[in-house]
Formats: structure tokens, C-alpha cells, sequence
């Protein structure tokens, strides 16, 4: 029988919690910190490592990704001792992907060659915007400029690059967004995230708008119009979406976010990383405690960094697959989605759903339409009623 990881992959997550400072919008788990102990952060990192390796060792690792925060503050020397630990425990497939977050400001050309080196081949720059004005606003501490210049030292030493841009950002126009990722697709990238900028609780912004301090966002006709028009340019510029976010190059999809997307296994290391993977035949759900300090201090502690973790259900697999599926171009695989859970997909809807044309059916995958994406949430709802 095959295994999950063979059906979808296995992936490694490393969380670096740290940032030169924090964004306004983000409510990712990461910190500014002048006072990084990096031998205690590097020896903890080997040794959470080493304790997922015990149980996980006959999976071939597909890839690794060093997300944040903000990787690529991570002196060259620890990336390169991780991933030596990482080549040393886990036979590894002959595609191996291992890319590195990186922010504009902390992008130099040795550094990324050491990165290289070490064996990452694929970074993610967040770019963010190309515009002056919005990336002060965004509380960014680059220029649009130095975005550019960032990319492209990025694309010298690296073949895979990609770059996040936020768009339905304050006072922006349907003209000028379209003209900044016309000036960002003549960078020449082979994938692109482009994210709609969410308001979260428990961030600057998020209390800015509780008070009314947020003027000038994006009503949700302007929102739908902007991501409308984003898939067009997109399309007609060879770097299609694959999911609701995600455009890339075909062939050049992340394939560490497809294991995500696609039900697979992973191991999430550092604080308040997330894992899902088969132990057996139980699905486990895993989080690292979420506090960088409390993380580092509980691995010398107790000799790991991890919460007490749950075994999922059939039904919460199924449910959890169809959600993170769904936002998928390619859709969910309905045959899979019947080995772990036959009643949860209310037929009925899904025939109202296909007349309405915001989902297709065809050789046992549903797939929602593009005229389903933006209503993604309402569509998932429907399908499980
Ligand atoms: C971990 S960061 C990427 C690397 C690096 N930390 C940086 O910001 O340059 C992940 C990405 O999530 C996106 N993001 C974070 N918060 C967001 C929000 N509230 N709305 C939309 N996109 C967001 C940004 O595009 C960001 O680049
Ligand atoms: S967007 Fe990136 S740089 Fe800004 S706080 Fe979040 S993780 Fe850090």
C-alpha cells in the first residue's frame, strides 16, 4: 500500500523566530531580539531534529524549508550545519528542494553563496511592494529599489527565486497595482505569491482598524476586481496560478507548500511550528511551544520543545485535506478524500455548486472554478453541510 508521504511527500519546517522589526500587518510568530544566543539556537534546532528523525526515519525527505521571521538573518554557518545534520539522518529524493525566506534588507551576495553552498536552492524574497510610499506604510524598512536589487542578487546566485507582493493595500488603485506587478514580472521570476493584505487581530494594524485608524482600504468589489485582474496579467505572463496565492512557472511550483496543500506529511522544528504526519497509522497534529524562549529554555529542560500532541480523527484528516486542497488549481482528490472520510461532502450541494459553475467534477477530482476562488470560504461551507 502506498504511504502518505509517498502519495504526497514529506517535508521538513524550520521556524527562525527573529526579524530586524516588526511589521504592522504580520502575525507570524516572530520577534525582534538583540540578544540571539545562536550556539544554544543551533544546538537546539540539531537536537529537535535528531528526535523527529527517531520516528520518521524510513521517509524519503522531499524538502526543507527555513520560513519565518526572517531566515536570512541565519548566520550561513548554522544553515550549514543544520542541513549537514538534516543529509546525515534522512535519505533524501534526487530533487531535494530546500529554500530560504529572506527579507530585502539582509540579502548579501557572499552570505547567499555560503547559503548555497550549504545546499539551499531556492529563496523567497518578501518583496512586498515596489512602491516608496506603500512599503513605509507596510512599515518596511527597504526601498522598492532595494527590493530590486535584493531580487536580483537573489537571481545571481540562485536558479529558483521567488518573491511575495501585498496588494489591496491602503489608497491603492486598481492602475497603480497593475503597473507595479508589470514592473515586478519584468524581474523575470519563475513564481510569485500574491498576497490580499489581511487585517489580523493582535497586530498594529489589526488595533488601527478596531479604531477607525486604517483609512483608504480596498471595499470587496475593488478586492475582487484587483484579484480578477491579478490572474489575468498573471496568466497571460506564463506564471499561472496554482493556488489561491500561488503563481508559478509550471514545473516551478513550491513543492514544499504542495506537501501542505496536498495532505502530505511534515515536521514542524522551532517555536510554534506546525507538524501533520502519520506515526503508524495515526495522523498526528504537532506544535512546538510558541515563545522563542520558552522553546529554547524547555529543550534543556525536558530534551524537547513540543507541545503534548493530538491524533486526528478520520473526519478532521478528511476535512483538513478538502480545505487545504481546495485552494489548489488541481484540485482534490475525490478517491483519496473517500479513504478517510464517505460522508463528508453533502452531494446535494455539490450538484447546486457545479450548476452555479463554482466547482467542476472530472476524473475523480473537484476542482473549484475561478469563479469559486473568491467565494472559497462560502464554497467549503456549502460542500460540507
Ligand atoms: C515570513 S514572511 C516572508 C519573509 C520575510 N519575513 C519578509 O517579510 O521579508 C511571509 C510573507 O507573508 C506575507 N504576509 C504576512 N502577513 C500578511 C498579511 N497580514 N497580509 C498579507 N500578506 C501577509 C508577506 O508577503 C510575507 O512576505
Ligand atoms: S512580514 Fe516578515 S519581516 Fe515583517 S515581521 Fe513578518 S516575518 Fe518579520
Amino acid at each position: 500500500m502506498v504511504k502518505n508521504w509517498q502519495r504526497a511527500g514529506f517535508g521538513l519546517y524550520i521556524h527562525w523566530p527573529f526579524c530586524q522589526s516588526k511589521c504592522p500587518y504580520c502575525d507570524f510568530n516572530s520577534h525582534v531580539s538583540s540578544n540571539i544566543d545562536q550556539e544554544a539556537w543551533t544546538e537546539a534546532y540539531l537536537s529537535e531534529i535528531s528526535n523527529n528523525y527517531h520516528f520518521s526515519s524510513e521517509k524519503v525527505l522531499n524538502t526543507v524549508f527555513f520560513g519565518g521571521g526572517t531566515p536570512s538573518l541565519m548566520p550561513s554557518k548554522t544553515i550549514e550545519t543544520i542541513i549537514t545534520h538534516i543529509l546525515s539522518l534522512w535519505k533524501t529524493s534526487n530533487q531535494l528542494e530546500i529554500t530560504l525566506e529572506a527579507n530585502p534588507t539582509s540579502i548579501d551576495v557572499s552570505r547567499f553563496k555560503e547559503y548555497r553552498s550549504a545546499g539551499v536552492n531556492r529563496v523567497s524574497v518578501g518583496v512586498q511592494s515596489l512602491d516608496d510610499t506603500s512599503l513605509k506604510c507596510l512599515g518596511r524598512l527597504h526601498t522598492g529599489k532595494e527590493a530590486i536589487i535584493a531580487v536580483q542578487t537573489a537571481q545571481s546566485v540562485f536558479d529558483r527565486v521567488s518573491f511575495d507582493l501585498i496588494y489591496a493595500r491602503q489608497n491603492q488603485t486598481i492602475k497603480a497595482w497593475e503597473q507595479e506587478l508589470l514592473s515586478a514580472l519584468s524581474l523575470g521570476t519563475n513564481h510569485m505569491s500574491l498576497y490580499q493584505l489581511t487585517i489580523e487581530d493582535g497586530t498594529v494594524f489589526g488595533d488601527r482598524a478596531k479604531i477607525g485608524k486604517l483609512p483608504g482600504l480596498p471595499s470587496e468589489d475593488l478586492s475582487a476586481d484587483m484579484y480578477t485582474l491579478t490572474q489575468e496579467i498573471m496568466s497571460s505572463n506564463r506564471l499561472p496560478l496554482y493556488e489561491v496565492s500561488n503563481h508559478a512557472f509550471p514545473g516551478e511550483e513550491s513543492r514544499h507548500n504542495l506537501i501542505y496543500w496536498r495532505g502530505g506529511d511534515f515536521i514542524g522544528i522551532g517555536p510554534g511550528a506546525h507538524g501533520r504526519y502519520y506515526q503508524g497509522p495515526k495522523r498526528k497534529a504537532t506544535v512546538m511551544t510558541k515563545n522563542p524562549n520558552k522553546w529554547l529554555s524547555q529543550i534543556k529542560r525536558l530534551g524537547h520543545g513540543a507541545e503534548p500532541s493530538t491524533v486526528l480523527s478520520k473526519s478532521d484528516e478528511a476535512l483538513e485535506y478538502l480545505m487545504m486542497s481546495a485552494r489548489l488549481v488541481e484540485g482534490t482528490d475525490l478517491k483519496f478524500l473517500d479513504t478517510l472520510d464517505l460522508n463528508l461532502l453533502n452531494y446535494n450541494n455539490i450538484k447546486g455548486l457545479k450548476k452555479l459553475g463554482l466547482i467542476f467534477v472530472k476524473n475523480e477530482r473537484m476542482v473549484v472554478t475561478p469563479e469559486g476562488r473568491p467565494v472559497l470560504n462560502s464554497v467549503l461551507s456549502e460542500l460540507i453541510s
